[in-house]
């Protein structure tokens, strides 16, 4: 799988054709090591997801332009700002896919690279330990600036390197990102203050290296089965079972009486970390599914969402299919919609089982 894409395809005839998809967060922001959900949840939806809706309106707007009549600073402009906010969405999902632990388990701060990446990190710097080292201080080289720590496979060198960006469009040609540390202040600024340093070391402490493992083997052209890695935990894993935020918003805006039935799915214990919710959404609790199960329609899609996209809609989905109802999940949950800027409404727990 190529893991730019995002696991819904199915999305890209419901969108433009110069649309670029959003990508689920894959880490789990409330279960990470010394790194908040607010800070990952605000960079995510307001940095990556402004980048994303940005460029979409610039392709949008290129799609348009007169090729034979556009004045210079017209075309200068609008490529100039295309390259800066592609090379931001990209090296922004290759940050967020970096980092995390598995399933519900933060991740430990004592993960290792697997054994081939391991191996080319030694052969390219001498020691894992001496790459770490190079990587880290070139990252907090860029305290107070702005720009990204990039590790990179280049064919044309033959090996590993580590990339220094003062910004978004700073690249080495021809090379592949596996690894890239957000140095911009957003990325850190709600949690350390000024202390970029600080927040290197805790970043590297959550770094899930079997995503940056699978990425370097994708760059090497040796990947073999990757695309369960690069899916939300415990989202749904046939296709047929999973709708985009893209999809879905173009699905509720066009379908009329067909639109789909929103199923808002949350465990209690979660319901202080959920401020707003998708207008005609219902919302429940997974516990008390054979209370509610009966009132869903069976003559229109169910789309289910909680707030990320993992197993909370994904273990409804899996229960509302085996029951016979058309359901999908929400790829990247509410999370995905707000960073795609879909429209909310304040939340609304009057149906939820046990809240007054
Ligand atoms: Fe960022």
């Amino acid at each position: 799988m190529d893991v730019q894409t995002p696991p819904s395809t199915s999305s890209r005839q419901f969108a433009p054709p110069q649309t670029v998809l959003v990508r689920p967060l894959l880490l789990k922001p409330q279960y990470m090591n010394g790194l908040s959900e607010r800070l990952l949840v605000s960079h995510y939806v307001n940095n990556y997801g402004g980048a994303l809706r940005r460029l979409n309106a610039i392709r949008a707007r290129l799609a348009g332009v007169d090729w034979t009549r556009a004045p210079v600073f017209e075309i200068n402009g609008l490529k100039r700002e295309e390259l800066i906010a592609a090379g931001s969405v990209i090296l922004h999902e290759i940050y967020f896919d970096s980092l995390g632990g598995h399933g519900n388990d933060p991740p430990t701060g004592l993960a290792e690279p697997p054994a081939e990446l391991a191996r080319a990190l030694t052969r390219d710097f001498g020691s894992v330990a001496a790459w770490r080292a190079e990587f880290t201080a070139m990252a907090k080289a860029l305290a107070g600036g702005s720009g990204w720590a990039i590790l990179a496979w280049s064919e044309r060198l033959g090996r590993l390197v580590n990339q220094w960006a003062a910004d978004h469009a700073h690249a080495l040609a021809g090379a592949t990102p596996i690894l890239a540390l957000d140095m911009y202040e957003h990325a850190y600024h709600l949690d350390f203050g000024a202390k970029a340093a600080a927040y290197v070391d805790q970043a590297m402490a959550n770094l899930n290296w079997e995503r940056i493992g699978a990425r370097y083997r994708l760059a090497t052209g040796e990947a073999a089965e990757e695309d369960e890695l690069f899916l939300p935990y415990g989202a749904p894993p046939q296709e047929e079972a999973r709708i985009s935020a893209e999809e879905l918003k173009a699905v509720l805006e066009r379908d009329g009486e067909r639109r789909p039935f929103l199923l808002d799915i949350c465990l209690p214990k979660d319901l202080p970390r959920r401020t707003d919710m998708l207008a005609g959404a219902v919302m429940h609790a997974p516990a008390a599914l054979p209370q509610w199960v009966e009132k869903l329609p069976r003559d229109r899609p169910v789309a289910v969402y909680c707030i990320c996209g993992f197993q909370i809609s994904g273990t409804a989905v899996k229960e509302l299919r085996q029951r016979g109802y058309d359901a999908r999940a929400l790829v990247g949950g509410i999370t995905a919609w707000h960073a795609i800027g879909g429209a909310t409404v304040p939340m609304d727990t009057s149906t939820y089982e046990g809240v007054q």
